[in-house]
Formats: structure tokens, sequence, C-alpha cells
């Protein structure tokens, strides 16, 4: 009798929780990257990761884009990829090239990665959420993109304004998705101009068996430099927790710390980061663990990334071009780099040089180099610095593993480069298939939306 009444005043006294499936995340105390189409591919999130993000977004995959790709592990690193063969009037064309749709890293985000998807249709989306259930923490719905191509087949923000299909989106997800493969199901919505229409939106919402609610604070028509409203913060936050689902704030928040007193302020159980961590993902690492670091230090952090995970060489410039400050001479150079290499050689990163000069062979850009004579003329330098010093201190000559004529596989590679080991490098080549690498479809990789 005692444990009984004890139980029941617990439950009075405890806000609901809607559980958190076994190989889902719970949303609550989290500072997060937000989806950011182009801005948010794996590089990105990596970096964010890195400097303390505690889970991340990426960018919105339209349902039609994911549904029916291959999945295949990147041998070169272990990422997996979902790749698409481009559309070809049924041509069986060996030349064309898979492109490659999604990459995630499977060990580095593990628990961690949120697949957002861009649809208007509970079939679609759950075919699309299928592919990727076992490889994710959750899937999110878009409801807040207010760009025409999202919201014209009536996805994104439009589905504000069609709230039973968005309810019909998220229970089919929650119940063909979410249940079976344990993982969680949440919304990102914006805020509409009226609380009463947002209340209402968002106390249907919450009744669908979703684990979280993104709340942008700004409506549709705001653009991006308008400053965020939050008065209606409180009232989405007040729904959430009466149905035990978790509630993230989104709009202006430009640091962990920053976040961390929002989330006290206005009682919301994380805090979404978008522009900020775009800049300078190093917004996510607390005053206490270092705060925002310089730009060149996050640079190459996340230069260092995008080689290892064998990004597109266009989107990481675009990214690096948001990262490097207007004024700084590195930027203007920067704007003129072709290839990984340039990157390296303008910013003076020689540590990743040998690891972006193999990846420029491997996506075929070695030839693009816009620095070609200088990077050619440093190593060789180097070459000739690292030999004396080898016969100065009575060393050996270069070893023969880091010959140029026995790594064979890029035009300017010297001892000053130094390649992997003969049998790395072997067991490299081998697994490259030539025609289909990763890599070179990663160059045909279209923003998918
Ligand atoms: C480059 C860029 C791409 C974006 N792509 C998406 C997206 O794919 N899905 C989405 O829900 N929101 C997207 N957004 C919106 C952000 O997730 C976020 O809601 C918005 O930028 C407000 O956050 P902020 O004030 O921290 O920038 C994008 C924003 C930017 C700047």
């Amino acid at each position: 009798m005692l444990r009984f009444l004890r139980s029941a005043m617990t439950s009075l006294t405890t806000p609901p929780r809607v559980p958190i499936p076994a190989n889902g995340v719970d949303y609550r105390g989290k500072v997060v990257l937000a989806p950011m189409v182009r801005s948010g591919e794996l590089p990105s999130r990596l970096t964010a990761l890195k400097y303390g993000a505690d889970l991340v977004w990426g960018p919105e995959t339209i349902d039609r884009a994911i549904a029916g790709a291959a999945r295949r592990v990147n041998p070169r690193n272990g990422c997996i990829e979902y790749t698409r063969l481009p559309s070809n009037g049924g041509r069986t064309d060996a030349a064309l090239q898979a492109s490659v749709i999604y990459r995630l890293d499977p060990v580095r985000e593990k628990g961690k990665l949120i697949f957002q998807i861009g649809t208007a249709s509970p079939e679609l989306a759950v075919q699309a959420a299928k592919v990727v259930a076992g490889d994710v923490a959750g899937i999110d719905v878009n409801s807040g993109c207010p760009k025409p191509f999202s919201t014209s087949g009536g996805m994104g923000a439009a589905l504000l304004r069609t709230p039973d299909k968005l309810v019909s989106i998220l229970e089919a997800l929650v119940n063909e998705v979410g249940n079976p493969y344990q993982i969680g199901i949440s919304v990102k919505i914006r805020i509409l101009e009226k609380p009463e229409l947002t209340e209402a939106l968002v106390s249907r919402l919450v009744k669908t068996g979703i684990t979280g609610l993104t709340v942008h604070c700004r409506t549709t028509p705001m653009r991006p430099r308008e400053r965020a409203i939050r008065d209606q913060l409180r009232m989405v936050r007040s729904i959430c927790h009466d149905a035990g689902v978790a509630c993230l704030m989104n709009g202006d928040v430009t640091s962990r710390d920053q976040a961390l007193a929002l989330m006290e302020e206005f009682g919301v159980d994380g805090a979404m980061i978008a522009t900020s961590a775009e800049t300078n993902p190093s917004c996510f690492q607390s005053k206490a663990d270092g705060g925002l670091l310089p730009f060149r230090d996050v640079v190459h952090a996340y230069l260092k990334l995008c080689i290892e995970s064998e990004n597109r060489f266009g989107n990481t410039k675009y990214l690096l071009n948001m990262m490097i400050p207007g004024k700084n001479k590195e930027f203007r150079d920067a704007k003129s780099s072709k290839n990984y290499a340039d990157f390296c050689h303008i910013l003076r990163f020689d540590d990743l040089m040998p690891a972006a000069l193999q990846l420029d062979e491997i996506l075929n850009l070695s030839g693009k180099s816009a620095y070609y004579e200088d990077i050619r003329n440093k190593a060789v330098q180097h070459a000739i610095e690292h030999n004396e010093t080898a016969r100065a201190a009575g060393g050996a000559s270069r070893p023969k593993s880091m010959s140029p004529t026995t790594s064979g596989v890029g035009p300017i590679r010297t001892s000053s480069i130094p390649a992997p080991s003969k049998s790395k490098l072997e067991e490299k080549e081998a697994n490259l298939d030539i025609t289909e690498t990763a890599s070179q479809s990663s160059q045909k990789q279209e923003v998918a939306a």
C-alpha cells in the first residue's frame, strides 16, 4: 500500500518521459550541431564532435535521393557511403559512376548521428529512413526549410501548414522505423506567427511517439539574419515536457557556454547551433576547455578530417572559405587552390601534405594544382635538406619505401613527403576500385537538398 502511494506520488511529481529506444539517444542535456545542407557533411560533423558537440545532425537528405541507394564501406577509411547511379535513360554505360548521396563514420559518429530527412510522404519517408536506420541514432524530419525547392514539394516549412500530413509522417516513422530499429524519431520545426498556432501544432506533434522536438525560433518568412524570437519557447517547452518529449532550442545560439545559459533560462533540454558552428566549430568548446580557437587551428583540424574522410573537394573549399576570415591574405590565396595539396601549401600545413597528395591522386585532382612548381620545389628542397642532415648525422640514405619510384602513385612524391610503407601502399592500391572509387564518385556528389 505504502509502495503504491509512493509510486503514485512520484508519478504526480516526476514529469513523464518518452522512453529512449535501445539504439537511440536522449537529446536531453545536449549541445548539438544543426542540420546544414552543404555545411553539415561528414568532416564538418567530425570537426564539431572533436570540439565537443554532443550530437550532430546530418544535412537534410530528400527521401527520394536516399531511398534505393546502395550501401558500401569505403575500404580506405571505413566510412559508410550511400551511393546511387545517376539516371542514364536505360544505358549501361561502364563509365557511369555512382554518386555518394551520404557519408558517415560508423566509429566516430556512433550513437551521435541524427539523419535528417526531407519528405512530404509517409511511405517515402519510411522507405528512405529504412536505408540508413541501422547506421544512425535517430531520424529527424525537416519541417522548417523555407526554400521553394522544399516547400513547393510540400516538404520543409510547408509541413507546418499541413499538420495532418506531418503527423502521419511522424507516426509512420515511429511505427515502421523507430520501433523495429530501436532508434528515436524527432522533428525540427519553426515557430508560427501566432503562439496559438504553434501551440496547436506542437500539441499534436508530441503525441506521435517522437522522442525529441527542435524549435527554430524564427517564423518561416524570417531571414537568417533577423534575430531569433524566444517569446514562444517556454510554451513549446512546456507542451514537450508534459508529453515527455525532449525540447531543443535553435536560433542565434553561438557557443556551448551561451547554450547552457539559455537552456537554464528557458528550461529547455538542449540547444542546437548552426551558423556559428559553420564559421568556427570550436564554438562547441567551453571557455573552461579553451573556448573559441584561432581560425588556423580549426582549419587545420577540419582539413585533416576532410582528407581522412575523402570529402568532395568543392565542398571542402566552400567550407574553408567560410572559416578563413575575409581580410586574411590566406583567404585570397586559398580561393585559387585547385586541390588539397594547394590548400596545404597555401596554409603551410606541411604535416598534411603527404595525405593531401595521395587524396588528390585518388580524386584525380593532382594535375590541377595552381602551385605545382612551388609544391614540387619545396618538396625537392626538403628532400635535399633531409639527406644532408642525414648524411651529416651519419644516417642512412632515403629508405626504399619512400622512393618516388617505388611509391609510383604521384608525380611529385619525394622523401620529404613520406609515402606509406610499401606493404601499406600495395594494400591501399589493391583496395582501390579505379572505375568507381568513393572519392571519384564523391566529386559528382550533388547537394541533396
Ligand atoms: C548553410 C545552411 C544550411 C542549412 N540546412 C538545413 C537543413 O538541411 N535542415 C534544416 O532543418 N535546417 C537547415 N538550416 C537551418 C539551420 O539548421 C538552423 O535552423 C538555422 O540556421 C538557425 O540556427 P542559427 O541561428 O544557429 O544559424 C541550414 C542553415 C544554414 C546556414
